[in-house]
């Protein structure tokens, strides 16, 4: 019942607010055709949430953790100026293929670079790189790696580094403490991490919608 009234009003505030967008609807149309379930991308609303704290905060070099098929990839991407830089990481090589396609499709491909494989293993070389430090993190990847991808947003940051971290209540499974799935687990140690950073300042927000009940933590590097 719940769940159809959030949807419901996304629907209206969509209908509203979403003019018709060829680049985003070809990546939901291709998630669908490769059989990669949908509902895991943000929001169209919540996608263009990202991309205005992106571009309320003037990022310039951004660092995503879970690509899927480059939806959320595409919002953040055109928050950057011309001489911005996006980095995605993707650890299925087959959604990494279809990523890159649709990066490609909006347009965007200048912009975005889609690293394969898992995002621990990816983090030396992209520190090695000197590309850091990122002006904005996005980590939507396993929930059981959160604690970990706060070290790393960490290291690969600058005081003012803007970071989020999506799907972090998950319909209030944190708190049902006979829930302990590894996503639940982790999640629970990822918010014991966090309260004991002293060089982030954040708060987590619930959110419903079309995804259901969920929420997100913003925290910003000190
Ligand atoms: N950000 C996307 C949705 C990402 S879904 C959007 O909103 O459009 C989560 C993605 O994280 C999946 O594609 C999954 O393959 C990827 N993933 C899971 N574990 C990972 C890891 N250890 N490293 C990198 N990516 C990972
Ligand atoms: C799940 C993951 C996501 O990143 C998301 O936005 C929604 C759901 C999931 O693992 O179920
Ligand atoms: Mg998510």
């Amino acid at each position: 019942m719940s769940e159809q009234l959030w949807t419901a009003v996304d629907d209206y505030l969509e209908a509203h607010f979403m003019p018709a967008d060829p680049a985003l609807e070809h990546v939901l149309q291709t998630t669908l055709d490769a059989g990669l379930p949908p509902h895991l991308a943000v929001s169209s609303l919540q996608g263009k949430f990202l991309q205005m704290l992106a571009q309320i905060h003037g990022a310039k070099k951004i660092l995503e953790i879970g690509t899927l098929a480059g939806y959320s990839t595409i919002w953040l991407a055109r928050a950057l100026p011309q001489d911005g830089r996006l980095i995605s990481l993707e650890a299925v090589p087959t959604n990494v293929t279809l990523a890159r396609k649709n990066i490609e499709f909006a347009g965007l491909s200048h912009l975005v670079e889609i690293h394969a494989g898992k995002a621990l293993d990816i983090f030396p070389e992209i520190e090695q790189s000197g590309i850091a430090p990122f002006d904005f993190i996005f980590i939507d990847a396993d929930k059981s790696g959160y604690k970990d991808y706060v070290d790393w947003a960490l290291k690969l940051s600058r005081p003012g580094t803007v970071i989020i971290l999506d799907n972090v209540i998950r319909g209030g499974g944190i708190v049902n403490f006979d829930n302990n799935t590894r996503t639940m687990t982790g999640l629970r140690e990822y918010f014991e991490h966090l309260a004991q950073q002293k060089k982030l300042t954040s708060t987590t927000l619930q959110t419903v919608g079309c995804k259901g009940h969920d929420g997100f933590t913003l925290a910003v590097v000190l």
